[in-house]
């Protein structure tokens, strides 16, 4: 048993011997992180319901939008996707959307 123990930890320090002689380089690419919110009026009520299910790029990567639009949009995700999102909060965050990617 002992042996067997002193044997495994021989060839484990031979692997790590091996490895750190080839020098093998490894290059370990992360994806970008998530573009987020840019400072605006409310970006705290924006932050805090919008960016829980993905990334604040969905909202710059739309054209722009009328505040009829974006209240649809935001209603939208409540409806279709259960996004818990207060009444009260839902104006708020259509004038934040609607200063970062709004049209009058
Ligand atoms: C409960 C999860 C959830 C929350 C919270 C949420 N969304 Fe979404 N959103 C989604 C899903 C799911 C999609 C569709 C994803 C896809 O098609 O890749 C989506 C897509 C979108 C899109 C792309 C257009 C579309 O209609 O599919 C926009 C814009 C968007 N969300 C804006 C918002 C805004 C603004 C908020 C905050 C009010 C918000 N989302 C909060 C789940 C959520």
């Amino acid at each position: 048993m002992r042996a067997a123990v002193l044997a495994a930890a021989l060839f484990c320090a031979l692997g790590v011997l091996a490895v750190a002689q080839g020098q093998q380089k490894i290059t370990v690419t992360f994806p970008p992180p998530l573009v987020q919110f840019k400072n605006g009026p409310n970006l705290g009520v924006a932050q805090a319901n919008c960016l829980v299910c993905h990334g604040a790029d969905y909202i710059y990567t739309q054209p722009p939008l009328t505040r009829a639009q974006w209240t649809a949009e935001v209603n939208k995700m409540r409806a279709a996707y259960k996004a818990q999102i207060a009444d009260d909060d839902v104006p708020k965050i259509v004038d934040y959307l609607l200063s970062q990617n709004g049209k009058p």
